[in-house]
């Protein structure tokens, strides 16, 4: 993944943006998460087993229960938490029924904490998504994911591969505990990002979706990751299936044109963007806010994206500079858990880097990488 044309656009992004920066010094530091199978030929309730025991369970334990208690309403809490394994059957389908057992039996949690602690990432999932073809035609994703709790779900962010019969069915990020996708793709079909739309009341319009027997918004993801054939159909998928929350899709396929950023309403799509090369519109950059608003002056991520995607040019964004356009501020900032490049025409290709950005310090993080030296894990 050598960029070959890409380095002079690079310096003059560098020199664009040098003067955006915050005055005080800050450190940036990216590492790969570890990467995991998870067999789909193993039966629901086993297949994370594997996968949590090479986790300090002490660690894992700690951690969700501080995220319970900082990001779920007590009301939440009061309904949820007595819930039975048999309740939790009825409530919500397969595979994800077992595999919320399966690993809350493995962590020591109740099956309603297991649900309440897949439900909290569901509503903080402020990103950036970024969608692009090049002059050839080849289609780009990259996103960045950005938390409240960033510090503690580094630690928990891993990349998966599920496997089915001997392949690599789809490949995805998560977090561990977490059996939705914000991120994915299908090898050789489709890639998929989802960003937080945030539209008021969320626990509430979700509870009630909920017991409607609704889709989480990453399980959509993952069901769809799973069970569509292609670019179209995932877009079908993910503009239809009824949701329990309000979400930005971005879709990439393998073929010029296939890019697209589908506004969810919860029962529906609210609309429908595709790339149109043609017109010059060869990227869209989709953050928090409805591609035809204005986005918030306190949290304008979108605009700084734009800008380093035209001072990029068409003919110079690849997975590196694409990565490189993801790493502007504030796009990267100091929430971003991490950044995911990916291009589903190459499969190999995908690229998940823990971000920790520091602002107004210089102190060094014991365990991280200095940006740049992209030596770590590769898939
Ligand atoms: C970082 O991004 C988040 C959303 O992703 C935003 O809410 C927050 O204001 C940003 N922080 C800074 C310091 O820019
Ligand atoms: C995360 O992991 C790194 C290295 O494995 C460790 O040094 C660091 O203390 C951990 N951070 C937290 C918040 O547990
Ligand atoms: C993961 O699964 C793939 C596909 O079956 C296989 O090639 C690879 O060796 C597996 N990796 C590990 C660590 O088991
Ligand atoms: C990026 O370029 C397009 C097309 O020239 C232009 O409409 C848009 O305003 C530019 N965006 C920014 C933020 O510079
Ligand atoms: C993130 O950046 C903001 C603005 O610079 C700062 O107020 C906040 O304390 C930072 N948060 C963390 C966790 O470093």
């Amino acid at each position: 993944m050598e960029p070959a044309s890409g380095r002079g656009a690079l310096l003059l992004l560098a020199t664009l943006f040098a003067g955006c920066t915050s005055a005080s010094p800050e450190t940036s530091w990216e590492r790969a998460p570890p990467l995991f199978n998870v067999s789909l030929d193993s039966p629901p309730e086993e297949r994370w087993v594997p996968l949590l025991q090479r986790f300090d369970p002490r660690f894992l334990l700690q951690t969700m229960e501080h995220i319970l208690s900082s990001a779920v309403p007590k009301w939440v809490q009061v309904l949820l938490r007595p819930i039975s394994d048999l309740e939790v059957e009825l409530l919500i389908r397969q595979p994800y029924a077992g595999e919320l057992k399966g690993m809350a039996k493995a962590m020591g949690f109740s099956a309603g904490d297991a649900l309440m602690l897949n439900l909290c990432y569901e509503v903080t999932a402020y990103c950036t998504s970024i969608i692009a073809q090049d002059c050839k035609g080849h289609i780009y994703h990259g996103r960045n994911l950005d938390y409240p709790f960033g510090n503690a779900l580094r630690n928990l962010t891993i990349d998966v591969n599920f496997v089915k019969d001997g392949k690599i069915a789809y490949t995805g990020t998560t977090f561990v505990g977490y059996v939705g996708l914000w991120t994915g793709q299908k090898p050789h079909q489709f890639s998929i990002s989802g960003d937080e739309r945030d539209a008021g009341q969320w626990w509430e319009n979700a509870i009630a979706a909920l017991w409607k027997r609704s889709t989480l918004v990453s399980w959509l993801v993952r069901d769809t990751l799973s069970e569509a054939e292609d670019f179209q159909a995932a877009v079908l998928s993910l503009s239809k299936t009824p949701i329990i929350a309000d979400v930005y899709y971005i879709v990439g396929g393998i073929a010029p044109n296939e890019g697209v950023v589908i506004t969810r309403d919860r029962s529906g799509p609210a609309d429908i963007w595709p790339l149109d090369p043609l017109n010059g519109w060869w990227f869209r950059v989709e953050t928090n806010y409805d591609h035809w608003t204005t986005p918030p002056p306190f949290d304008d991520r979108r605009t700084p994206a734009n800008k380093a995607m035209n001072a990029t040019g068409q003919q110079n964004i690849n997975l590196d500079t694409l990565y490189e356009v993801l790493s502007v501020r504030p796009v990267l900032n100091n929430s971003t858990v991490y950044t995911t490049i990916m291009s589903a025409a190459v499969p190999d290709q995908y690229r998940t880097r823990l971000r920790t950005l520091i602002l107004g310090s210089s102190k060094r993080l014991g365990d991280g990488r200095q940006v740049g030296r992209k030596d770590g894990r590769h898939i």
